[in-house]
């Protein structure tokens, strides 16, 4: 298969050229994600060996022609970056046709092919938003299913340098790999690493999912599309300059659920083959479905339906035989028709990439690569959560999370009230601010943000703790107390810190709320685990060059590695400055703290007691795991 035809030239000249296996060209007697494995392992060990067998020096090219085997691109100084960029970079054939809903190929070799600029971003996958209520969701950027296309930015003359590949967000519906510049955040760091992003397929194109799926093709096609631009960066990055043994995975939301998932591949038997980093920003986990259970299954005939095809039975070669555009419609109209906030499709357990439950498997710490560095932000729930015209009343609560945990029963969802329990303080007219995380006169993320106090709150804090702040506290206890693996989390909480506000302190541009000290001390941590593997950092830059004492000892210079029994985690936050309001699209309008005077306030704290025990409604929320189910 083609993922070995291209290792062939990756071993030119290398002894290891012969130690390919030849089975690899057997006729296929597994499902297609199963032969897509296997293949990807055979060939990774292979690179992995070679390069520590042949220890290349992974140098740039001057000319930044770089060969890809298939194709030549050639990249580009650009001024204002000061980086060298490879755009459009394609790194699978084109999964159309009869290769929908197939894992994704390397391109067929083309030893003479003519050199190419890459100055321009590949298509983007079709994508729309998440469903906006009522039955409306809209497409997004112009997409094409031709869209498996990756791009590389690069310090120039790069020679061994350490990667961090890019998995962009947007609910596995919505997004692609020119979504955020990675040039910031490199240069931010002295140009110490080479930035990959690419795109992979979204929406019913990346993440349909059923019995007849899986029988003609795979589920979860997005994620192998995700794992063979990994491979791709493996085999292909020394040759920008990178170094192949020292690659980050990095993501964030629905790109950072991928990281989680990425760590969990095939029962977290992958080792170090894919990469040896992983860095999760607000790792989302909905509900992980079998592939042939009854909520993908009935997705599935609904999207067969809205695309013109038979609603039970075999469907899957009516939809392979279907426009793009009219699949790209039906992928809306399933999306448009799901709970206010949620795409249509997302991934499953499929038995072959993903074997488990995460919240089983990472409990069994059966994980991927070696260092994690794992962060959510302090207000992750409000942009999903409907205001207080849709919930008022606990009564009106309880059918919005039955919507969200559509596999609960009343009791269980009953038991998730108890523990977010509603006080007196939670008046809907209680007083609105940010909580200091430390529970200060009873206030806490339970009854009170800027965005919601009441069941309106309790519901903002029940989202985002079942979806994002405890799937980040579960990954980090799965690299504790585990030989050889580590781990670190933080907490974003700069005002407003709504879901996705971390983004721009990672990458730009700035924003009012956000002075230099503060985005530096964040990329800075990012900057020091991609390169060092390991995220403190340096007094001054943690104090900020704005505080009165840069140089004093700060704890974040020797950030607590995370100990499953006595968690600690770093409190990204900022003090001063002036209250402005802030309006959000999606948040609504919010207070948040502008410049001059902003200094930063980053301090350690106790993930187990911070707002009031968040520790343990994670551990009660583990235990949900088999009926969630996550
Ligand atoms: C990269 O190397 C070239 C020579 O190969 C040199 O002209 C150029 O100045 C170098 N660039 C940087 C940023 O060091
Ligand atoms: C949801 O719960 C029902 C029983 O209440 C069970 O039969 C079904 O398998 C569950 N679905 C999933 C996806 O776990
Ligand atoms: C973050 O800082 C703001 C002041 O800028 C404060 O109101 C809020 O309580 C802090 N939150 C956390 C979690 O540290």
């Amino acid at each position: 298969m083609a993922i070995k035809q291209w290792m062939g030239l990756f071993l030119a000249g290398s002894s290891l050229a012969s130690a390919l296996p030849s089975s690899k060209v057997a006729a296929r007697t597994t499902d297609a994600a199963t032969e897509f494995v296997d293949d990807l392992v055979a060939d990774l060990t292979a690179a992995y060996n070679d390069h520590q067998t042949r220890a290349p020096q992974c140098a740039q090219e001057s000319t930044l022609v770089v060969d890809t085997g298939y194709a030549k691109y050639r990249g580009h100084y650009d001024s204002a970056s000061a980086l060298n960029h490879w755009k459009g970079i394609r790194y699978s054939q084109a999964p159309t046709g009869s290769l929908r809903w197939q894992p994704p190929r390397f391109p067929a070799l083309a030893p003479s092919a003519p050199v190419t600029d890459a100055d321009a971003f590949g298509s983007t996958c079709y994508q729309h938003t998440p469903s906006l209520g009522g039955g409306l969701a809209f497409p997004g950027a112009p997409g094409s299913e031709d869209c498996l296309f990756l791009n590389v930015v690069a310090p120039a003359n790069a020679t061994k340098l350490p990667v961090m590949v890019w998995i962009h967000g947007g609910g596995y519906g919505y997004g692609d790999g020119s979504s955020q510049d990675l040039t910031q955040l490199i240069n931010d760091n002295g140009k110490t690493f080479i930035g990959v992003s690419f795109n992979y397929r979204l929406g019913a194109f990346g993440y349909l999912a059923s019995q007849e799926v899986k029988n003609n093709g795979v589920v979860n096609a997005g994620h192998l599309d995700q794992a063979l631009a990994l491979a791709w960066v493996k085999l292909h990055i020394c040759k920008f300059g990178g170094d192949p043994l020292k690659i980050t995975i990095a993501g964030q939301s629905a790109g950072a659920g991928s990281v989680m998932h990425h760590a969990l591949a095939v029962n977290g038997g992958l080792g170090s083959l894919l990469f040896d980093k992983g860095l999760a920003q607000s790792p989302y986990l909905p509900y992980q479905p079998n592939f042939n259970d009854a909520i993908p299954t009935s997705k599935y005939y609904a999207f067969s339906a809205a695309a013109g095809c038979p609603s039970s039975g075999s469907v899957f070669s009516c939809l392979v035989g279907k426009s793009a555009a009219d699949l790209e419609l039906a992928s809306l109209s399933v999306t448009a028709s799901s709970t206010q906030g949620a795409w249509g499709f997302w991934p499953v357990t499929d038995g072959v990439y993903i074997q488990n439950r995460p919240t089983a498997q990472l409990t069994a710490k059966m994980v991927n690569g070696n260092k994690l560095l794992v962060g959510y932000n302090a207000q992750e729930g409000q942009i999903f959560v409907p205001g207080p015209e849709v919930i008022e009343t606990q009564a009106d609560l309880l059918a919005w999370m039955a919507l969200w945990f559509p596999n609960l029963t009343s009791a269980q969802l009953n038991s998730i009230l108890a523990i977010n329990p509603n006080s007196a303080l939670s008046s809907a007219s209680g007083p609105r601010f940010e909580t200091d995380g430390l529970n200060t006169g009873g206030f806490n993320a339970i009854n009170t943000s800027p965005a919601g106090v009441g069941q309106r709150q309790r519901g903002s804090n029940i989202y985002a703790e079942a979806t994002f702040a405890c799937p980040a506290y579960w990954l980090a206890d799965a690299y504790s107390s585990n030989p050889g693996k580590s781990s670190w989390l933080y907490q974003f909480s700069v005002p407003f810190a709504y879901h996705g506000a971390d983004i721009n302190a990672a990458f730009g541009p700035s924003t009012p709320n956000l002075p230099s000290d503060i985005t530096l001390a964040f990329r800075k941590a990012w900057g020091n685990f991609i390169v060092g593997g390991n995220p403190s950092i340096a007094n001054t830059i943690a104090n900020g060059a704005s505080s009165a004492s840069p140089s004093a000892y700060h704890p974040a210079s020797n950030w607590p590695v995370w100990d499953q029994n006595a968690p600690q985690f770093v409190n990204f936050n900022t003090t001063g400055g002036t209250l402005a309001l802030f309006e959000n699209p999606l948040a609504g309008t919010f207070p948040q703290y502008e410049g001059p005077g902003i200094k930063n306030a980053i301090s350690v704290q106790n993930a187990n007691s911070w707002e009031a025990f968040r520790g343990d409604r994670c551990a009660f929320y583990k235990n949900l795991g088999p009926f969630m189910p996550n």
